[in-house]
């Protein structure tokens, strides 16, 4: 191994909460170790955060302070900066631009500012000559940048199917083992800190979306295009779901999934029924895994911890020893002027099975102004369930189709939602391979 005695690489930390805590914690306990990976120590030199006062159970004497983070790209002391704030907007986002301008290295978990605004920023990092790493930015401790990025370089990707979110996770995966309804599982995973006080950005799918965009641009060598993805949350997911999830011998799960079709690039984050023998039904609880298809490769899962101090500072800090070994790759795989222009594929484009469950009042004749719909659209079924019989009252049913279009499925469903004899929104959830 080579002697760590090279000069220390001059770490500037933007933000102090989970991450950045976890950051300076994983750095001083592994500090020995790091240096000899790095071949030189990675030392923390300055950082910012917005109460100083804060006690954060750190020692920063002989660290410089900056209220402003984005000071932190004009420190000409700071080799790297790491922005561990968040948010798509600033300061995050003029302080990494500042940075990669500035020719100032940059490592980021902010997913949210590389979704939206990837293009802009890979720009800075090559007109910098700077650095822009974030594995940290997808599934925390999963190396799944690295794996798409490098260890996946020489092939054709097809697929990219992914449990993005630890949150939704863990509710579906409560829900189905206790029996319970959304809401409670939700306000439970709230007191344990597993979901946010607002959870929206989890719950809705758009934490998963951003995180696909980056695992689709990579995947495709395209820009990231986060507003061509088609964004569904589990809000709508009942215990009646799970339950006849089970039934049928699927799992419910939040995916999200990149996918290489002869029209272009299909890239969609939805709740999806998969078999229960399938390799991501398996991923529980707060795990996210990625399932990446290549054309030499084969399928290969990555399965770990998605969030949380630890996994995502491992992340961090292996962008970190990277850079301290010049170990450098383009922001998007290739460089901009190589990214391809591959259309988006609309989701009213996208072919699959689904899962109908309606609330309908028991009498005769419902069923036949239910399949007339589904027929009049060129929807064909393959199997329908229904239990019981309360005439008069509510009942579930539950049709599962053939391969269908999405716009024809849609149009059915339109109608459906207009019958009298329909009590409740339907519930759809597309079947997928998993
Ligand atoms: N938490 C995870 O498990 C996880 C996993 C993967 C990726 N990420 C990403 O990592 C980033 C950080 O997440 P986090 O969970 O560590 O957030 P966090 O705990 O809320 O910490 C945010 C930090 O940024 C500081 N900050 C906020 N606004 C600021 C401003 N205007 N100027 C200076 N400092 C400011 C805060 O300062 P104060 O402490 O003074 O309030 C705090 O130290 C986000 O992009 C997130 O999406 C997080």
């Amino acid at each position: 191994m080579t002697m760590a005695s090279g000069r220390p690489l001059s770490v500037g930390v933007a933000g102090l909460g989970t991450v950045g805590g976890g950051v300076l914690k994983l750095l001083r306990e592994n500090a020995g170790l790091i240096a000899a990976r790095a071949g030189r120590p990675i030392t923390v030199t300055a950082i910012s955060a917005r109460d100083r006062m804060r006690d954060r159970g750190e020692n920063f004497a002989g660290l410089r302070w900056y209220d402003d983070p984005v000071a932190l790209a004009a420190d000409d002391a700071v080799d790297v900066v790491v922005e561990v704030i968040g948010g798509a907007g600033d300061p995050a986002r003029t302080l990494v631009l500042n940075a990669l301008r500035a020719g100032r290295h940059v490592v980021t978990a902010n997913k949210a500012l590389l979704a939206v605004h990837g293009a802009e920023l890979a720009v800075a990092s090559e007109e910098g000559h700077a650095v822009l790493a974030f594995e940290a930015a997808v599934a925390g401790g999963i190396p799944i940048i690295k794996a798409l990025r490098e260890g996946f370089a020489g092939n054709r990707i097809r697929r990219v199917t992914g449990i993005l979110n630890g949150t939704c996770n863990y509710i579906l995966t409560t829900m189905r083992e206790r029996g319970r309804e959304f809401s409670e599982v939700l306000a439970d995973a709230q007191k344990l800190g597993y979901a946010e006080a607002d959870p929206s950005f989890d719950i809705d799918g758009v934490d998963a979306a951003h995180k696909l965009t980056i695992l689709a641009a990579l995947a495709f060598g395209r820009p990231v295009r986060f507003a061509d993805v088609h964004v569904e949350g589990i809000r709508a997911i009942s215990s009646l779901d799970q339950s006849f999830a089970r039934e049928l011998g699927y799992r419910i799960k939040l995916l999200g999934i990149a996918r290489q079709t002869d029209a272009g690039i299909e890239s969609r984050v939805h709740p999806c029924m998969i078999p229960e023998t399938a390799p991501l039904a398996r991923v529980d609880g707060v795990y996210n895994a990625v399932v990446v298809e290549g054309d030499f490769v084969g399928r290969v899962m990555l399965e770990g911890r998605g969030a949380g101090a630890g996994p995502t500072a491992s992340a961090v800090v292996a962008d970190l020893i990277d850079i301290a070994r010049f170990r450098t790759t383009p922001v998007w795989g290739a460089d901009s002027r190589h990214l391809s222009d591959a259309p988006s594929v609309p989701m009213s484009a996208y072919t699959g099975a689904y899962y109908l469950r309606l609330m309908v009042v028991d009498r005769p004749g419902v069923i036949a102004d239910v399949t007339c719909a589904l027929r009049d659209a060129g929807v064909s079924l393959e199997s329908m369930l229904q239990h019981g019989r309360s005439p008069g009252e509510a009942v579930p049913i539950v049709l599962v189709t053939h391969e269908t279009r999405e716009a024809q499925m849609r149009a059915a469903l339109d109608r459906i939602e207009r019958l009298d004899s329909v009590l409740e929104r339907p519930s759809l959830i597309r079947i997928e391979h998993g």
